[in-house]
């Protein structure tokens, strides 16, 4: 109850709240105090509801009563113990940060000595025990499906991580690093040097590359073209470059499509995919390596088919 923007507000509930359930109390008092002398009656009220319903002024049964103060009173105590008046903290201290705190607390010590068995296990390890590809499926569930896809096996402009081919390397302490501090795989926009004829011709090339049905004639005029702006990235003959990312072009998968117009759209407006850094995102705590560990097992795991 900090961030309220002016110091008006806070006082403002703090009275309405009060007032109403001290104003409750008073009226339900002042309707309730007059008793039935000994001898007196009941009278029956003179109006009628419905047809044929009516009602005496006999005094609200006690029990009734008592539950109504009891509400009273449980409100009031509640609001001395817990903050709910304006700015007011309570005597207990309570805050939702302190018990989300105390909760990761909790659960870190719970799984310290489940992770610290595997801590001192090396990926390759690690990736082979079931227990561990459980609690990696999980943090991939979390921290990872929503762009990789539940089973990891991606969408356009998202790598599927369960086959062999690998942008950046499949090696354990690749993955780590691709975890650890992203990656930004950046191919420039090429129409503007290319031009749609330019472009058309090295795409017919990079369709020839994986053996893919082309236009011969294109293909072989966009080879020096392709030689003199791409080679540098995608090396001679279009077999990738894994320190920058830069995909292999001669096998037969595609991360934007690989129909003449998926790869025509990529040469000539380029593309920039982002893998963010997931260690702020995997918590502050101790626990972070431990599951950035697991995650890169796991992933390392899922391409290791027999
Ligand atoms: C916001 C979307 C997003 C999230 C979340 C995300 N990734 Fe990625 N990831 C990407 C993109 C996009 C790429 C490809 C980057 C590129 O094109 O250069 C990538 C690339 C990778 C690669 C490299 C694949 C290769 O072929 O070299 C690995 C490994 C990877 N991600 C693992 C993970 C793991 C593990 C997590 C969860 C901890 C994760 N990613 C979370 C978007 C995401
Ligand atoms: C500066 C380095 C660089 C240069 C130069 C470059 N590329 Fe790329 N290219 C990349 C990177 C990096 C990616 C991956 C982009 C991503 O991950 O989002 C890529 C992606 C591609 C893809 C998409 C592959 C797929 O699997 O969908 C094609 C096709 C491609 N480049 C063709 C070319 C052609 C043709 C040229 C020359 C006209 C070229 N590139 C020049 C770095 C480069």
């Amino acid at each position: 109850m900090s961030d309220f923007t002016s110091g008006f507000w806070p006082i403002y509930i703090t009275v309405i709240t009060l007032v109403s359930i001290i104003g409750t109390w008073v009226f339900l008092k002042m309707q309730t105090t007059r008793k039935l002398a000994p001898g007196e009656k009941a009278e029956l009220m003179e109006h009628t509801w419905d047809g044929d319903l009516r009602d005496f002024n006999n005094p609200l049964p006690r029990w009734w009563l008592g539950l109504f103060y009891g509400t009273m009173v449980f409100a009031l105590a509640y609001l001395a113990l817990w903050p709910g008046l304006g700015n007011y903290a309570g005597l207990l201290g309570w805050t939702s940060k302190g018990e989300y705190e105390a909760e990761v607390k909790a659960a870190e010590a719970r799984f310290q000595p489940v992770y610290a068995k595997f801590m001192q296990q090396d990926i390759a390890t690690v990736a082979a025990d079931p227990d561990a590809r459980a609690i990696g499926k999980n943090l991939f569930l979390t921290y990872c499906s929503q762009c990789h896809g539940s089973n990891a096996a991606g969408a356009r402009g998202f790598p599927n991580l369960t086959d062999n081919d690998w942008l950046y390397g499949g090696d354990p302490d690749t993955i780590v690093a691709t975890i650890t501090n992203g990656r930004n795989g950046v191919m420039p926009p090429w129409g503007p040097v290319l031009g749609v004829d330019g472009v058309k011709q090295v795409a017919n090339y990079v369709l020839s590359l994986s053996g893919r049905q082309h236009d011969a004639t294109q293909a072989a005029a966009g080879k020096p073209k392709f030689d003199q702006n791409c080679a540098a990235c995608h090396m001679p003959g279009g077999t990738g470059m894994q320190a920058i990312g830069a995909p292999n072009l001669t096998d037969k998968v595609w991360l934007y499509g690989g129909s003449e117009g998926a790869i025509i759209e990529t040469i000539s407006k380029g593309r920039n995919g982002v893998m963010p850094a997931m260690t702020q995102t995997l918590g502050t705590t101790s626990n972070k390596d431990a599951k950035l560990h697991l995650l890169a097992a796991y992933v390392y795991g899922l391409s290791q088919k027999p």
